[in-house]
């Protein structure tokens, strides 16, 4: 048997805390076969964010943004929530509180079953009008498929990926919650993200700031590792569900 890649300190903090925050990247999601963004053969590797990814370049050619957004909707849509999204809702029965605030779009969390997840960067699998801001409704991107750009059947707006893009502001309250959720924190996991995104690369260090124990889940040290208590390395998908486990048999 191989040692747990984690301390023992860890999941007896997990097991007596009150409330338990979780910060998640691509990497919860690389399991299920949702690519990363900024890995080898991640996706802004082999796209130029500047041409997809921002307000004008939607504007310019929006059946491409819409195709590109599209695309990845049918990816996550067919792909399934692995273990290391399973072991976080399962974490969220075995304490009090615990808030998942991801920046992920894949909505992998949800259907895993987490019951609080903060969408700090939108959800793929809505879309709205960005002139009267109507949710999208099945049916009302059918025009992609034809070569066009999908319009607002009540405004002709055009309709738009219910994501935030580079230059944009969060969800309105999506980082309060988030900001509340790292100070209330007694242990903060941040899992699979590289955290060089701001504002959510600064929520470990609130949690620390804060009080909470903090400890890093990733396949290698991530930008904010030196910052934290612990770096548990190995794949979110073997190391969560192990995780969860230590914390049963404490409990
Ligand atoms: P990144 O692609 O920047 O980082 C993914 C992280 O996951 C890396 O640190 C990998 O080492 C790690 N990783 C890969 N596979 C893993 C696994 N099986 N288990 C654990 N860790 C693994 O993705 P994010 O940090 O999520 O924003 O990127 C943050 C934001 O940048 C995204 O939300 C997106 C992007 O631009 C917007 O689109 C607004």
């Amino acid at each position: 048997m191989t040692a747990q890649p984690f301390s023992d300190e860890l999941p007896r903090r997990l097991a007596r805390a009150e409330h338990v925050a979780v910060l998640t990247g691509a990497g919860v999601s690389a399991e299920s076969g949702i690519p990363t963004f900024r890995d080898e053969d991640g996706l802004w590797e082999q796209f130029d964010p500047k041409e997809l990814a921002n307000v004008e370049a939607f504007l310019d050619n929006p059946q491409l943004v819409q195709g590109w957004y599209d695309h990845r909707r049918d990816i996550a849509t067919e792909k399934t929530p692995n273990d290391g999204h399973e072991a976080l809702a399962a974490l969220g029965d075995l304490v009090p509180t615990c808030t998942v605030v991801t920046q992920n779009v894949d909505n992998l969390h949800q259907r895993a079953g987490s019951e609080t997840v903060v969408e700090l960067h939108g959800n793929l699998t809505r879309s709205y009008c960005m002139e009267c801001e109507r949710e999208a409704r099945p049916g009302d991107l059918d025009a992609l498929a034809e070569g066009d750009a999908a319009r607002c059947p009540e405004c002709d707006g055009l309709i738009r990926p219910d994501v935030v893009w580079f230059g944009e502001r969060l969800p309105e309250g999506a980082m309060e919650r988030a900001g509340a959720a790292a100070s209330d924190a007694d242990v903060f996991l941040s899992v699979g993200t590289s955290a060089v995104v701001y504002p959510a690369a600064g929520l470990p260090v609130t949690a620390k700031e804060h009080g909470a124990y903090v400890a890093e889940v990733n396949v290698e040290r991530s930008a904010i590792a030196d910052a934290v208590d612990e770096v548990v390395l190995g794949k979110a998908g073997e190391t969560l569900p192990a995780l969860v486990e230590a914390m049963r048999r404490i409990a």
